[in-house]
């Protein structure tokens, strides 16, 4: 993303900046890469649910992937085709379930027997017939941030594969159920493909072993995950999807009948917004200095929650030119030591005052924000 100072200049900080070209063309670069294939994506909601970024990824023919009733709704009203939602989640309520049934969404993803149950009575109640993907734990290392990580045995996540054959029988055993496929989901920010690898391994391994006993999925849905260049942002403005399609289309042995589906959030969204902020002082510790931001931990939670890192730039000094370059923690106001962006940055000298943003925050940045210590949500734009 090019941050055009003149054009953000006048803006109230803090504020989520995202680029509307380059959104778009990460939709373009996705779309060509799966055209003519039995691949259907849908974009995971929770990255981002700004309505006016919904409308857009609505708008390009994607699907949606919604883990709450909130989020159903609100995909609904961006414009995605019903029949393309699908929707997960280890504690959906009734009402939750209501909501999905009631807008026709084009599959559940299960977690588990008792959740068939009660989605049955549900489907019964309103004389409808609900699609079914059962999510499967296939106990697989993603090799990513113990907290963004799911698809492990000891994670909350999906149905113990020993646990299959039951919820199977129990589907096909329910009125008002109709099996449909299996759903997966290993984990979050993986830049290597080799997890991916070894999940097309392990659904092969049970497309054939239930294919022997006379049951098909039509879908075999894997998730999301894909990982963005948090370090490179302008480098790699777009994440690699041709090397991740490719991975997935030539390591699954999909039959006749079998789609594709993937559920991305952080690859399309997160290389196309910023955090803009403005810094309220600039504080001399003993042997250190501080920048203060008027943006906080509640604005952006990533580097409070999971120790991540997003590159920050001083955009006012980089317009300035030639600042000698200083060492600085940069931190948020709230009163919590983890409201801290950045450790001993190496940034032009900053002032009260200059503008700074903090990069690749379109996902999981204004959808995780809070208002702890009562501060306003931050804004947001589209450019
Ligand atoms: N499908 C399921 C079932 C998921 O749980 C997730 C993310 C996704 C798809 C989308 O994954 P993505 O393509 O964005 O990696 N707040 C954390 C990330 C949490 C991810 C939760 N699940 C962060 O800021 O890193």
């Amino acid at each position: 993303m090019t941050l055009d100072l003149s054009k953000l200049q006048g803006l109230k900080t803090p504020v989520y900046v995202y680029d509307r070209a380059l959104l778009e063309a990460t939709l373009q670069e996705i779309k060509s890469c799966i055209e003519g294939k039995p691949v259907m994506v849908h974009y995971a909601v929770k990255a981002n649910c700004n309505p006016e970024i919904m409308k857009m990824i609505a708008g390009a023919g994607f699907g949606a992937d919604c883990v709450s009733g909130g989020e159903i709704k609100a995909a609904v009203a961006a414009g995605f085709a019903p029949e393309s939602i699908c929707y997960a989640g280890v504690g959906k309520t009734d009402d939750e379930i209501l909501t999905g049934v009631k807008a026709g969404i084009g599959f559940f993803n299960v977690e588990s027997i008792e959740e068939l149950e009660i989605l049955n009575a549900v489907a019964k109640e309103e004389g409808a017939v609900i699609n079914v993907a059962l999510r499967v734990n296939p106990n697989i290392d993603a090799h990513t941030h113990h907290y963004i990580t799911t698809g492990l045995e000891e994670n909350k996540f999906g149905i113990d594969l020993r646990l299959l054959d039951k919820a199977i029988k129990t589907v096909a055993s329910m009125s008002n159920l109709e099996l449909c496929g299996l759903h997966f989901h290993i984990g979050s920010q993986i830049t290597v493909m080799d997890p991916f690898v070894l999940l097309c391994e392990k659904i092969n391994g049970l497309i054939e072993h239930y294919r022997k006993q006379g049951v098909e999925f039509k879908v075999i849905d894997v998730g999301g995950g894909l990982g963005i260049d948090y370090d490179n942002p302008d480098a790699n403005p777009i994440p690699p999807f041709k090397a991740y399609f490719d991975t997935l289309l030539s390591h699954l042995h999909l039959g006749e009948g079998q789609t594709l589906h993937c559920e991305l959030g952080r690859s399309i969204v997160g290389q196309c917004g910023s955090l803009l902020s403005k810094v309220t002082f600039v504080k001399e510790g003993i042997g250190k200095k501080f920048v203060i931001l008027d943006a906080g931990m509640n604005d952006l939670m990533r580097p409070a929650l999971y120790g991540a890192h997003h590159n920050i730039e001083n955009l006012s000094a980089a317009a300035r030119q030639g600042d000698e370059v200083e060492v600085y923690d940069v931190v948020g106001p709230i009163c919590e030591s983890s409201d801290i962006f950045g450790k001993e940055e190496r940034l032009p000298a900053t002032r009260r005052g200059d503008l700074i943003a903090l990069r690749s925050a379109g996902a999981y940045g204004e959808s995780m924000a809070s208002t702890y210590n009562m501060r306003p949500l931050p804004a947001s734009i589209l450019l």
